[in-house]
């Protein structure tokens, strides 16, 4: 936590979210299993356009879970799923990528033995994409000059902070209207995490893309969210302003108890 002073809370939020906007994301009451294990006990979210909405919990809690409900690799067994009002729930993985829905799973996911501009033009790979290529690549490679060093070099030589720069960039390549990323602070320098942040609060603000976010590290969530969902044990237990949930006796006692009693 003290080793990224520079990240504060978000006082303002998006400029860009309208309180009376339509919801991008919604789930009524989904429920999720892997086999006979229960993972979601009926979510419900919403996610409006322009937001920045991060999924906090202890782990097994569910978010990855719920990212990939939302991103069309996990079925929901039942509830609602609604993407730009349309119904998604029985929509695939690969169809939601056309539709706006990039998910940047947990871990690294870059291949290693391609090189950064290889790895980048396979994140291109939907035809509105793919036509775009050339400007995406050239627009991206001005935003981001720590990749355009390395555009020839193999993706396998970066460090862990510039792997997560690549797995971002690369799900910018298929121009998305919502952006999921599972943990994108892990294995990230404290330098490259401030730097993650502004790209990320730039994606909102410049770009007007909606992401949700799960992230471990409460600097980050308080920097970056617009709103902050608490799970525990596959349910919703809180649902506010980074302020609002970090003064919630039940957040404080279900997920950020063994912390506050070790200050
Ligand atoms: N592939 C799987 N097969 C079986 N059970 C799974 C699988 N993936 C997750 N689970 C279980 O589903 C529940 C929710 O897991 P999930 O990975 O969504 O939690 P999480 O909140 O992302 O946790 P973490 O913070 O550790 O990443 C847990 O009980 C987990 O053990
Ligand atoms: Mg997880």
């Amino acid at each position: 936590m003290s080793n990224t002073p520079t990240l504060t809370v978000n006082p303002h939020g998006s400029p860009a979210v309208m309180d009376s906007a339509a919801p991008l994301l919604e789930l009524e009451s989904v429920t999720a299993f892997y086999g006979d294990l229960q993972a979601l006990f009926g979510i419900t979210l919403h996610v409006k356009p322009g937001e920045i909405v991060t999924l906090i919990g202890s782990n097994g809690a569910g978010k990855t879970t719920l990212l990939r409900v939302v991103s069309g690799m996990k079925n929901p067994a039942a509830g609602v799923l609604r993407f730009s009002g349309a119904d998604v729930r029985r929509v695939p993985a690969h169809e939601m990528v056309k539709r706006g829905i990039s998910h940047v799973p947990e871990g690294r996911q870059v291949f290693p033995f391609l090189t950064v501009r290889e790895n980048l033009s396979l994140g291109a790979y939907i035809p509105r994409a793919r036509a775009a290529l050339k400007r995406s690549l050239e627009e991206q490679l001005a935003l981001f000059p720590r990749l355009y060093e390395r555009m020839n070099q193999l993706a396998g030589t970066l460090s862990g902070g510039q792997r997560k720069l690549l797995d971002l960039v690369r799900a910018l390549m298929a121009e998305p209207r919502i952006l999921l990323l599972d943990e994108p602070m892990a294995g990230v320098s404290p330098a490259l995490r401030v730097e993650l942040l502004r790209h990320i609060l730039e994606l909102r603000d410049r770009d007007r893309i909606t992401l949700l976010i799960v992230e471990h590290d409460l600097d980050f969530v308080m920097a970056a969210s617009d709103r902050v969902v608490v799970m525990n044990n596959g349910r919703v237990i809180a649902d506010g302003t980074p302020g609002q949930v970090r003064s919630d006796e039940r957040v404080l006692d279900a997920y950020l108890g063994a912390r506050r009693a070790a200050a």
